[in-house]
């Protein structure tokens, strides 16, 4: 571990993410602009970069029909711990992070491990468009046309061994481009750096599961884990592992950042389950961004008749 961790936060010290919202809401116009405004403390924040048009075709079949999200509020209401645990810490942080040149390592129990430069891989892969929700964990929901490749044939590419059960995802380690992995950001560290998560192969495999480089019709902007992320639509958001360097194939289940904060929150199935409450809140309705009234959470998150069958057999409390 390159960074010592200073004593770590409790969760609950974080912002409950309704009362966030419900203050952003009433935080308008001139209050808005008067918290916000350069010269007043904080530094401007640059104007965010031309994002490149990205074109794919929609896969129907794995696309929702419900209204999109609106793009503002994807990209300016996000969780990315690399910036800080506010959701407006990644838009208005987010231009430290060099989206290029990036490579993904794919190694492990493979055959033919590489390195991707990650416009070799946006050429390798066709692009397609799949418009999935993603649900936090938080209890609110957004609908995305995110562009990217099912990440199974990449996995083929490299051939897993027999001895390849589950897949790790690595998050870029850079304090000069995430700066809450700096010792001492906010005086904690939030996660044990990097972010890591996990799947079963057969999880990483399926269909749904998602390597993405692009949203709206566009690559990723920084804030949604540019250049590389990985998206399982029916778990929960934190499984969607944002700035991929390494995709490794390993004999047995990764320890994951969530899991070593705090074990007994955060699972390393992390379904989507409304029948299971996390500890501190119920999981069983969800508020999409942009509505008013809440909307039941659906078992894994609406798609349980692909994903279900994954699971026969396992008591989904004990894997939560
Ligand atoms: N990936 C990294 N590297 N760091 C993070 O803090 N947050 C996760 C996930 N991926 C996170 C991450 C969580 S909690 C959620 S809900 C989703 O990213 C949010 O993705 P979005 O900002 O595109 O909505």
């Amino acid at each position: 571990m390159l960074i010592r961790r200073a004593p770590r936060f409790t969760a609950s010290e974080i912002t409950d993410p309704t009362l966030y919202l419900s203050r952003r809401e009433l935080i308008s116009g001139a209050a808005a602009a008067l918290v916000l405004a350069p010269g007043l403390g904080e530094a401007a924040t640059p104007a965010p970069p031309a994002l490149q048009a990205l074109s794919a075709t929609r896969h129907a079949a794995f696309s929702l029909t419900e209204p999109l999200t609106k793009v503002e509020a994807a990209t300016t209401y996000n969780n990315f711990y690399e910036f800080g645990v506010n959701k407006d810490d990644p838009s208005r942080l987010g231009h430290t992070l060099k989206p290029r040149p990036w490579t993904v390592h794919v190694d492990g129990f493979v055959s033919k491990p590489k390195t991707f430069d990650v416009d070799e891989l946006m050429r390798l892969f066709p692009l397609e468009e799949r418009v999935y929700s993603l649900r936090c964990v938080e209890a609110w929901s957004m609908v995305i046309p995110w562009i990217g490749f099912p990440l199974a044939p990449l996995l083929k590419r490299v051939e897993p061994t027999g001895q390849a059960k589950y897949v790790e995802f690595t998050t870029l380690l850079d304090p000069n481009q995430f700066p809450a992995q700096k010792p001492g950001f906010f005086g904690f560290s939030s996660l044990d750096w990097p972010y890591v998560e996990g799947l079963r192969l057969d999880e990483a495999m399926h269909p749904l599961t998602l390597l993405t480089v692009g949203m709206y019709g566009k690559v990723l902007p920084n804030q949604n884990g540019a250049p590389v992320r990985v998206v399982i639509p029916w778990k929960y958001g934190f499984k969607s592992a944002k700035s991929i360097v390494r995709i490794r194939l390993v004999s047995e289940q990764p320890k994951t950042a969530w899991e070593k904060a705090a074990p007994q929150e955060y699972g390393f199935y992390s379904n989507v389950n409304p029948a299971v409450s996390h500890p501190r809140w119920s999981q069983a309705d969800e508020r999409r961004i942009g509505e008013f009234r809440r909307r039941p959470t659906l078992p894994f998150n609406g798609y349980a008749d692909q994903v279900a069958a994954l699971y026969t057999g396992m008591d989904l409390k004990k894997n939560y």
